[in-house]
């Protein structure tokens, strides 16, 4: 991957900002960190595969099936992984040059991770519990017996938002534009 300008600053700079973590430990840090935010990629993706196929079938057991396997993911992993994410990020900003209030990338990753996992942890997970309780309430018949009436689309617009959430969070990382907040250094 090529190093950009703002990474050599960030890597080159001394003084009272210098680094509070070894080489090492931020190679094993940065490792952890991407690896959790593929996570999330991954259970994005999946959630919004099995959202589209319940929005798109008129057949209840297929609906049924299908929320159930969202609700399976979503109360088994969005919360460690948008934890993940969040923690090992901010262990980064916080124990490299980049701060956490240094840069405006950094700054705006952190907002936007901070308010999709808000929005996973809590409001998504509710839906996904709701959605459940409905086709739990009526396990056999037609699709129209569940009555989830916008909460078919809901589930297909949330892990949709939380992809291009994470779209602009990898973007972020690799241009680290807009440069510090501070102007006390240009980036
Ligand atoms: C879904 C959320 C997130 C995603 C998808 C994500 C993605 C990434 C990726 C792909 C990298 C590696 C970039 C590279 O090596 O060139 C990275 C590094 C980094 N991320 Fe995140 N991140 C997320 C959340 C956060 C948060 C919340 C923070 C801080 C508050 C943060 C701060 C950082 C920092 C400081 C680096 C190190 C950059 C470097 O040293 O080159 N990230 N992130």
């Amino acid at each position: 991957m090529a190093v950009s300008k703002t990474t050599l600053r960030a890597d080159r700079a001394s003084g009272p900002g210098a680094p509070r973590m070894s080489r090492r430990a931020r190679t094993i840090l940065t490792v952890v960190h991407v690896v959790s935010s593929v996570g999330w990629l991954g259970l994005m993706l999946c959630l919004l595969t099995l959202g589209v196929t319940a929005l798109l079938s008129d057949d209840g057991t297929t609906v049924r099936t299908a929320y159930r396997g969202m609700n399976m993911l979503g109360d088994t992993l969005i919360i460690p992984i948008a934890l993940l994410a969040l923690v090992t990020g901010l262990w980064l900003a916080l124990g490299t040059r980049w701060g956490l209030f240094r840069y405006y990338w950094v700054l705006t990753k952190f907002w936007l991770t901070l308010a999709a996992a808000a929005a996973s942890v809590f409001e998504l997970r509710a839906r996904l519990h709701e959605a459940v309780h409905l086709v739990n309430e009526h396990p056999t018949g037609p699709v129209s017996d569940l009555h989830l009436g916008s909460l078919r689309g809901t589930l297909v617009v949330a892990p949709t938002v939380a992809l291009v959430i994470y779209l602009t969070n990898v973007t972020l990382s690799v241009v680290k534009p807009w440069g510090r907040r501070d102007k006390a250094g240009t980036a």
